[in-house]
């Protein structure tokens, strides 16, 4: 139980910046995802927190105090991977009870400690057989009691679930929020599912290329992305972008249309530097709409439609070019392949973006 700070932190390899003046905040108790496509630098944060990499520059605090000269072994985290490496000739009491061991903990402490974690990971029945004679979830649970045993201050989770099937993987993130509760350890979880960081974490840290793009609750972070980039990684599939130009108090342009909007121009941003610039409009494919006249309405033919059960995906191409985008919606219809449809956009569900740089712009 404790908190974490991570001050100005760069990494550099060689001549490649991998991290840069990364900044964050978690207070004690905290379950903290830590999401962004691969190679964006998630395992590299927590390698330096656990002290299996020095920063390049910056600082790490825990409970306010620098730990960058402190010894692995002397945090006091613990760290379960993606490859959890269990001792294959141990059963699983011995592997469970191996860190108590190691720190020369006595016999009946130990045969309670195990115990009491076994029966929280539903693995009691477990004890006596070898790894080998265990399912994926299940020598993944062993994992995670043993790095639980030692009772670290601060667990890092580098993709702890990504080796199981969809299944197993929806259970396990379930019992690992439960043991989050019951424990209320501080925990860093890394993940490239975005699905996977909303249903989990109640805060997100969104990285890429090495660089803090945004830090919230799944809410913040889903419904105020601060940039393109966010937008488009959290979401299945993501924020669709088109262009838009504004060409004064009461019109704009989308595409090739001319649009004219009194008084719903008060929903887009009227900086003066923003008129007859291209500027990015995002659009969740929820508040797209076929064929109901809204503020914005052009039209589109569908490339593909896809079933997802309680949910259609239409995904469709703009006549006058621009990205291809998706559509949300909930009810069957009778839509089909390269049918033309004419699709609306609700003004007041949609954000903005600067073109260049792919920053929100605020209305
Ligand atoms: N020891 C290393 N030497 C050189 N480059 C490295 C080393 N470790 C990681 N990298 C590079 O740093 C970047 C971030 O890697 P990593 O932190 O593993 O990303 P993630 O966990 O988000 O997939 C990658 O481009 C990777 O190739
Ligand atoms: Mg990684």
């Amino acid at each position: 139980m404790s908190k974490l700070q991570i001050k100005n932190l760069t990494k550099n390899f060689g001549n490649t910046k991998i991290l840069e003046d990364l900044n964050l905040k978690i207070e004690e108790g905290e379950f903290v995802v830590l999401v962004g496509p691969s190679g964006s630098g998630k395992s590299t944060i927590l390698r330096i927190i656990a002290g299996l990499e020095t920063p390049s520059t910056g600082e790490v605090l825990i409970n306010n105090e620098i730990i960058n000269d402190l010894k692995p072994k002397d945090r006091d985290i613990a760290m379960v991977f993606q490859n959890y490496a269990l001792y294959p000739h141990m059963n699983v009491f011995d592997n469970l009870a191996f860190p108590l061991k190691m720190k020369n903990i006595d016999k009946k402490t130990i045969n309670k400690s195990v115990n009491d974690i076994s029966s929280m990971l539903g693995i009691q029945h477990y004890l006596t057989k070898k790894p080998k004679e265990l399912s994926g979830g299940e020598r993944q649970r062993v994992a995670l009691g043993r790095a639980i045993i030692r009772k670290p201050q601060l667990f890092l989770m580098d993709e702890p679930l990504s080796n199981l099937d969809a299944k197993l993987r929806t259970q396990m993130r379930a019992e690992l929020l439960k043991l989050h509760k019951t424990l209320s350890s501080t925990v860093i979880y890394v993940t490239h599912d975005q699905i996977e960081a909303l249903t989990m974490g109640n805060k997100i840290a969104v990285l890429n290329h090495g660089k803090m793009q945004q830090v919230g609750t799944p809410s913040d972070i889903y419904n105020n992305p601060t940039n393109t980039f966010v937008a488009g990684f959290i979401g299945n599939p993501g924020m669709n972008f088109f262009d838009l130009k504004i060409i004064d108090d009461s019109k704009i342009m989308f595409y090739d249309q001319i649009i004219t909007l009194n008084p719903k121009i008060s929903l887009i941003p009227k900086e003066k530097d923003l008129l007859n610039k291209k500027i990015i409009l995002g659009v969740r494919p929820e508040h797209l709409f076929v064929t109901q006249e809204k503020d914005i309405t052009f039209n589109a033919t569908i490339d593909l439609i896809e079933m997802l059960g309680n949910e259609f995906l239409i995904y469709a191409n703009l006549k006058t070019g621009g990205s291809n985008f998706s559509i949300r919606l909930t009810e069957n219809s009778a839509l089909k392949r390269n049918e033309q449809i004419k699709v609306a956009i609700d003004l007041s569900k949609a954000l903005f973006f600067n073109e260049d740089t792919g920053k929100r712009i605020y209305c």
